[in-house]
């Protein structure tokens, strides 16, 4: 049987992690600053993690939700401090989409509504409601369209104004990136923030904070939207959570009320996972990693700053991006097949930084050194190897 082949894929086998290095069948070490798409939080087998997780298969791995399941119950007393969101409730899924498909249902099952408003270059998921708010017609199938998602542009605080206006009574949700990922690391600002909460109180709609890529710590405050000092009605969460072990959660305000049935899933929080979200929270905790997230990303964008060649050097936190002019088209095939190092990109032009935010400043020079040297080369018209 063939594998279906989805996946533009780099023909390398990596066989062996540890903290921000992996290393591929022939013993060639990388510097991941890619954290397997801003999955790794608390570092590639992390020792506790692994505890954690062999500890819990050798006691009980899965049973289904209709029995009780102590673990998920911890896990929300620690998400909820680390969080600060203790009044919040928890869904417990299994990824990132699922994660927003479950809230996008959420916000229409508490209003009674069906319209949302979601942004240009947008991404949150490939299920059936979370690509129909995804802005990238080619990932959405027949099926998924629907009228039902109006798209604005990104920070356009009268064009949210002017949409409630004109759907009176009919929007369910704003759902937005803190800062925008997969659309290149564009910030949503706080003020604009601060407008979707007024705007949701004032119309009767949900605000759902996609957490799946700029949450858990990434931004150097737990969710990025943090920083614009306002409450989402839900907030989606999935990558960093369990460090590679796949897990994904909902938290809801504590107004919007559950019901029996109302939302399912057979895997969502099953022992294994919880203990693997458990270990990654506890690292977090005790290495401090949301404040080394925000030193550490604050040291990469300055020293970025110094480096000719690449430009609009932004993000918060270890969610950094850069432009990169034409002439360096090559760059992250270059780092990666002559330098060994693994980062991220978004379509056509943007490099993607999303390192484990265990990641040290000796391992942030090598790269900044890397990427130093990848320019030079490729300056002075050194072809890339692969
Ligand atoms: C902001 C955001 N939301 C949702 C998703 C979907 O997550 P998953 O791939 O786990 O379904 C992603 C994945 O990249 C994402 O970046």
């Amino acid at each position: 049987m063939k594998l279906f082949d989805v996946y533009p894929i780099n023909p390398i086998n990596i066989v062996k992690a540890q903290g921000s290095y992996v290393w591929d069948e022939n013993g060639v070490q990388y510097l991941d600053m890619y954290g397997g798409h801003a999955v790794i939080s608390i570092g590639h087998t992390h020792p506790l993690w692994v505890r954690r997780i062999e500890e819990q298969l050798n006691k009980i791995a899965f049973y289904s939700n209709s029995v009780q399941i102590p673990i998920q119950q911890e896990l929300a007393d620690k998400l909820g401090k680390v969080s600060g969101k203790q009044d919040y409730q928890l869904f417990l899924c299994n990824s990132g989409a699922e994660a927003n498909e479950n809230a996008l249902k959420l916000a229409s099952f508490h209003t009674g509504r069906k319209k949302i408003i979601a942004f240009k270059k947008s991404f949150h998921g490939r299920t059936s409601l979370a690509v129909a708010a995804t802005d990238n017609p080619a990932i959405v199938a027949p099926v998924n369209e629907t009228d039902n998602v109006i798209f604005l542009p990104l920070n356009d605080e009268k064009a949210v104004q002017l949409c409630f206006n004109k759907n009176e009574d009919q929007i369910a949700a704003v759902i937005v990136e803190g800062i925008q990922g997969v659309g290149g690391i564009i910030e949503a600002e706080e003020s604009f923030l601060q407008t979707i909460r007024q705007l949701c109180d004032a119309n009767g709609a949900v605000f759902i904070a996609d957490s799946v890529q700029c949450g858990y710590g990434r931004s150097g405050k737990f969710f990025a939207h943090d920083y614009a000092g306002i409450n989402a009605d839900i907030y989606t969460m999935a990558k960093g959570m369990g460090n590679g072990f796949p897990i994904g959660g909902v938290l809801i305000a504590p107004h919007i009320k559950p019901k029996h049935g109302m939302l399912g899933t057979t895997f969502g929080g099953n022992h294994l996972a919880c203990a693997a979200a458990l270990a990654v929270l506890e690292v977090i905790a005790t290495d401090d990693l949301i404040e080394q997230s925000r030193q550490k990303g604050q040291y990469l964008k300055n020293r970025l700053k110094t480096i000719d060649g690449i430009e609009n050097i932004r993000g918060k936190g270890l969610m950094v991006g850069f432009d990169v002019p034409p002439a360096l088209k090559d760059l992250k095939k270059k780092l990666l097949s002559d330098f060994f190092v693994f980062t991220g990109e978004a379509k056509p032009n943007v490099i993607r930084l999303l390192p484990s935010l265990a990641i040290t400043r000796k391992q942030i020079d090598e790269f900044l050194e890397a990427l130093k040297d990848a320019i030079e080369e490729i300056k002075h018209g050194e072809t890339v190897t692969a």
